[in-house]
């Protein structure tokens, strides 16, 4: 694994878990992990349960004990290691937005088709796909309980940089994250939308803004300040290709709103609704019943008939953000074990990146309709 901080954590957590708690045909072995500070990653090792440290993730690529490699640093690292470990052989996990760059995304789809033909196996770490109540969500609409799909509306507020004085970390520069709220959380729900309507966006009118401009330079430069390169937030619709409309909301300004992805979604049978701030909740109307009984209900989704609950706990008992994580590297061994594509590939993480791109551009004109390259 290489970085350690929120993603390093959340994802140590999945490998620890998932072949303690799913029944595997491979288990996995936490070999090493790579930072660029000696200290802090041996420190991070010891608390995370890696066997080995090393300050540089070319080091990382090369050893040996490494068969899969997962990319948890920011963006503007993303497509460098993945493509090397993946023309070293070894299976890759990268964290989301793939790239920051429709060209990095591109080379990095390629180095993984060539990988692919070799048996190796590359996953985008789209992880709310692995919310039970969104996987089930899925199912429903593949089954056609919703039917044609009309409407989708999908938002993804936090509130961490209402503070002004919020310091101008990776995430708010450009030459590190790629974009803002955009990137950062715009990323997950149009992979969602993708993934539960099954099929692509196909073109954007949206609108983008910064609202705090400068922001404190993070410890070290104590009371200087410097520019804030990405959006704050980004609001867009589009159509998806079979003509159903959407929207997007994306911004870390909606204060009193802490991780809330959001999404509804209204097809001429039924319509679903999910909050990830009670995630293990799906509503779900139909609206084939009579009309003086029907109405949203609350689902449950801890039965065991549920995705991926038959190894979890007694109906009732609910899971939690780390557990999307588990299922994660749940997912990701079974395709390597199987010799199969493991999804999000990096495929798909290219068509977010794709959209993000016409997003970007269609801000700039002030929600001119762009339309986003979709693949034959
Ligand atoms: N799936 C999700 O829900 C989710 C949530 C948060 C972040 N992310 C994504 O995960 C990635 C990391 O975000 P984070 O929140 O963990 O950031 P973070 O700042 O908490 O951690 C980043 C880590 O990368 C390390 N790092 C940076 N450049 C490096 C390099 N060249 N070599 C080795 N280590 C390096 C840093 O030292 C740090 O340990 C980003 O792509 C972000 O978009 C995904």
């Amino acid at each position: 694994m290489v970085g350690y901080a929120f993603m390093g954590a959340a994802h140590s957590q999945g490998w620890r878990t998932a072949g303690r708690v799913f029944d595997l045909p491979l288990r996995p072995r936490l070999a090493a992990v790579a930072g660029r500070d000696g200290a802090a990653v041996r420190a991070a090792a010891a608390q995370h349960g890696w066997a080995a440290a090393e300050t540089d993730w070319r080091a990382l690529v090369a050893r040996d004990d490494v068969q899969l490699v997962d990319i948890c640093t920011p963006g503007d690292s993303h497509a460098e290691i993945a493509v090397a470990a993946l023309d070293a052989g070894k299976h890759v996990l990268c964290e989301k937005p793939l790239a920051n760059s429709v060209a990095e995304a591109e080379a990095m789809a390629s180095a993984a088709e060539r990988a692919r033909a070799r048996g190796q196996t590359a996953m985008v770490g789209f992880n709310y796909r692995r919310v039970p109540a969104i996987a089930y969500a899925r199912r429903l609409i593949a089954e056609g309980r919703l039917g044609t799909l009309r409407h989708l509306r999908l938002a993804y507020l936090q509130d961490w940089l209402v503070d002004p004085d919020f310091p101008l970390t990776w995430r708010l520069r450009r030459e590190h994250a790629g974009s803002g709220a955009l990137g950062d959380l715009g990323a997950h729900i149009v992979d969602l939308a993708q993934h539960l309507a099954g099929e692509p966006v196909t073109g954007v009118s949206a609108l983008a803004e910064t609202f705090v401009r400068e922001r404190p330079l993070p410890a070290g430069d104590p009371g200087r300040r410097g520019r804030v390169t990405v959006d704050d937030a980004a609001l867009f619709t589009g159509r998806l290709a079979s003509g159903a409309l959407a929207s997007f909301e994306a911004t870390r300004m909606a204060a009193g709103r802490k991780n809330a992805l959001r999404l509804e979604i209204n097809g001429e049978r039924g319509s679903l609704a999910f909050d990830m701030e009670r995630l293990n909740e799906l509503s779900f109307h139909d609206h084939t019943e009579p009309p003086a009984s029907s109405g949203f209900r609350r689902i449950l989704v801890t039965e065991p008939d549920h995705p991926y609950l038959d190894a979890w706990w007694p109906p009732g008992h609910g899971l939690g953000y780390e557990h999307t994580f588990v299922h994660q590297a749940r997912d990701l061994l079974l395709a390597v074990a199987g010799g199969a594509p493991a999804a999000p590939s990096f495929a798909d993480g290219l068509q977010v990146q794709r959209v993000l791109a016409a997003v970007e551009e269609s801000a700039e004109k002030n929600a001119v309709y762009t339309p986003v390259p979709v693949p034959a």
